[in-house]
């Protein structure tokens, strides 16, 4: 890849993976993404994050040509040691030899046990508040634990105005475009909050922090670059990012349920088809989604802002079918917040699928709606009535909850 200069100076030196489906090893990514990193050029020479390690030959050609003469990098920034962004770390630090590296106390730890051979390498730990003279310009690290992990931090420039801010406020989009006035604001939008639902939801309570802290610090920015996808530039598009992450943190209601299920003959679906009516009759808006077609990042990016979840699963085996265990499972470690919840779902003979549902979903803190619905074999005209009286509980419940 080119770099693209961002400001003046300042090059984006990172990489556009545009088959990248595999989203950090969980969550699909449909439209690519990117590993931004980006280079300083003042007295020192400031390399900020790397890229993962498949573009390493394009990011070394990148790096050189920003460098703009003889290739050189005297300090280096790890703002996050997540492989996809220190995934080059090694080889930078092997050819150019850096005076030092910046990394916070929890990047430090991280970064000994990514780098058995780092024994000898330049570190200097960098807390909260320290920053570093590079000519003109200061560099300031904010620590930014748990988002997305321990070690994340940010690295602000005070005289351009500019934050690297590693995963916040990322998107995957691959594009050729590098800043967010470029690209249809719809499509941005949504991929920044399809990315939270995924990545940053279980950290809600400390992004709440850090956009008090941000806030209390009174940072002037004009530039909000993360780790992923595009760059938000301009103050207005820098206090949306800002906004939406609070707005997200937040994770109030909105009129919305999602019907998750999976399904043996069709008994279950059918099942979550007669709810969704309840739901509509109720004035809801409502997401069907079958665990067979929807990946379970896609439900997650539903069930996010959701005000209601409702599930359904045969008995199989005594359990629940296992593709609607997994999203379960996927969920309950993203910690979502404020859901009602409902179960339903069919059986042949023992039928423990609606008590195994309902506590999985009470188990991760949902206000259950009762009575779960469950049926033997085929649902009839009277399993029909229940499961819309169901939709229909759950649509009261969550006009209840949105007025409250
Ligand atoms: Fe793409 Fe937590 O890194």
């Amino acid at each position: 890849m080119k770099p693209v200069e961002i400001k003046k100076d300042i090059f984006w030196v990172g990489a556009v993976d545009w088959d990248s489906r595999d989203f950090h090893g969980y969550s699909m990514s449909p439209r690519g993404t990117t590993y931004n990193a980006f280079l300083v050029r003042d007295e020192k020479t400031v390399l900020i994050d790397t890229v993962k390690s498949d573009f390493l030959s394009e990011f070394l050609c990148s790096v050189s040509q920003a460098c703009g003469g003889e290739p050189h990098i005297d300090y280096m920034v790890v703002n996050h040691l997540e492989p996809d962004h220190a995934g080059c770390l090694d080889v930078i630090v092997a050819r150019f030899k850096p005076e030092k590296i910046f990394v916070s106390p929890m990047g430090e730890k991280a970064l000994r046990s990514f780098y058995h051979d780092s024994k000898d390498w330049p570190i200097e730990v960098v807390p909260t508040g320290a920053s570093i003279s590079i000519g003109k310009r200061t560099i300031q690290f904010i620590e930014t634990r748990m988002l997305h992990w321990p070690d994340n931090m940010v690295s602000y420039i005070p005289e351009d105005k500019i934050a690297f801010c590693s995963d916040a406020f990322g998107q995957n989009w691959a594009t050729t475009e590098r800043f967010s006035d470029e690209v249809d604001r719809g499509i941005l939008n949504r991929l920044l909050a399809e990315y939270y639902a995924n990545i940053v939801l279980p950290y809600s309570p400390m992004v709440l922090k850090t956009l008090d802290a941000l806030a209390g610090m009174n940072l002037s920015i004009d530039m909000l670059c993360p780790d992923h996808g595009l760059i938000w530039r301009g103050h207005e598009d820098v206090a949306f990012a800002l906004n939406s992450y609070r707005e997200f943190a937040l994770q109030k209601p909105t009129n919305k349920a999602v019907i998750i299920y999976d399904t043996m003959w069709h008994s279950t679906e059918k099942m979550a088809r007669a709810i969704c009516d309840g739901l509509v009759s109720e004035g809801v808006s409502v997401r069907i989604m079958s665990v067979k077609h929807n990946h379970h990042s896609a439900v997650m990016a539903e069930v996010f802002d959701a005000a209601a979840v409702l599930v359904g699963s045969p008995t199989h085996n005594n359990g629940i079918l296992p593709m609607l265990a997994d999203v379960l499972t996927y969920m309950k470690g993203l910690r979502p917040q404020n859901k009602i919840g409902a179960a339903f779902g069919s059986f042949g003979w023992s039928g423990e699928c609606v008590k195994i549902l309902t506590e999985h979903l009470s188990g991760m803190g949902m206000e259950m709606v009762e009575p779960a619905v469950k049926v033997k074999n085929r649902p009839d005209h009277e399993t029909f009535q229940a499961c819309y009286e169901l939709g229909q509980k759950v649509g009261q419940a969550i006009k209840a909850r949105l007025a409250a």
